[in-house]
């Protein structure tokens, strides 16, 4: 197909775990173009031939993305911008668990990457979201650890999360559901979206063998959301087969 037709999708922190693998279940249609962001051009490549190993009928190209950083997410914009003009799908994978860190770097850390970045970028992104050829999706990647409901009933525990993370999924889920609010007049589809437990490189926990789905069932209702199957659901916070309360 030519690239001119194809669904354009660009996912921050693809150079592991979900990112990754939502690449490459995406490039499994020939309908799709990947935009491949990675902060390391170097890890951003051994992901890019992981992809291409494959042999998918899709396309795929890495794109240099440091969400912490204004100057990298305008350089990906425009870059974006003057190779295709467009995207159609943004989704704003890219976090960090610092579970390890002290709080006083583990707060500005998370907040920094999984909820500043993903407005900035959003923002940055906003003008191709707004040329696409199709419905314009926005799937920003939160966590039920990120939920006020759970954490007041407190049936779901920080465990070994903390504080900082679980804070800064909460400010992400605001941000989604202001996007869904302003943007959706402008007929842009946005989603949050909590992937459950899941085998990544998150955290040393995120292992199969304590419990955690394999990055591909993780993954897989993130396909299902990005073709459009759950628009319906616009402004929630979604989870595999349901909903998280807020
Ligand atoms: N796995 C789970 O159980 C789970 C549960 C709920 C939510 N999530 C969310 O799912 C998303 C993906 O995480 P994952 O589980 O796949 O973990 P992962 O394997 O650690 O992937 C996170 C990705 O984000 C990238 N990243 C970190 N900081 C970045 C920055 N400043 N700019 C650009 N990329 C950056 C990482 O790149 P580097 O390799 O360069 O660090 C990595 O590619 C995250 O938002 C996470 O919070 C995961």
């Amino acid at each position: 197909m030519a690239e001119s037709k194809k669904i354009i999708t660009l996912i921050t922190g693809a150079s592991s775990g979900i990112g990754l693998e939502l690449a490459v279940q995406l490039a499994a249609d020939p309908n799709n173009h990947v935009l491949l962001c990675s902060r390391s051009l170097e890890k951003g490549e051994l992901a890019l031939q992981e992809v291409q190993s494959r042999k998918l009928p899709g396309t795929v190209e890495l794109l240099q993305l440091d969400v912490a950083s204004q100057e990298s997410i305008a350089a990906a914009a425009k870059t974006v911008e003057e190779r295709h003009g467009r995207i159609d799908a943004l989704v704003n994978n890219a976090g960090t668990g610092s579970a390890a860190l002290p709080p006083e770097e583990a707060f500005p850390q998370t907040y920094l990457t999984n909820a500043v970045g993903p407005y900035f970028v959003t923002e940055a992104f906003l003008p191709l979201l707004k040329t696409s050829i199709t419905t314009p999706r926005i799937l920003n990647v939160s966590s039920g650890a990120g939920s006020m409901t759970r954490r007041l009933a407190n049936t779901h525990a920080q465990g070994f999360w903390g504080l900082p993370y679980s804070a800064s999924k909460a400010a992400l889920n605001l941000i989604s559901v202001t996007q869904a609010v302003v943007y959706g007049d402008m007929g842009i589809k946005v989603f949050a979206f909590s992937p459950g437990f899941v085998e990544s490189n998150l955290g040393p926990h995120n292992k199969v063998a304590n419990g955690a789905q394999t990055t591909e069932e993780g993954t897989r209702p993130m396909v299902g959301i990005l073709k459009g199957e759950r628009d319906e659901e616009h402004g929630g916070f979604l989870a595999k087969g349901g909903q998280y309360p807020w």
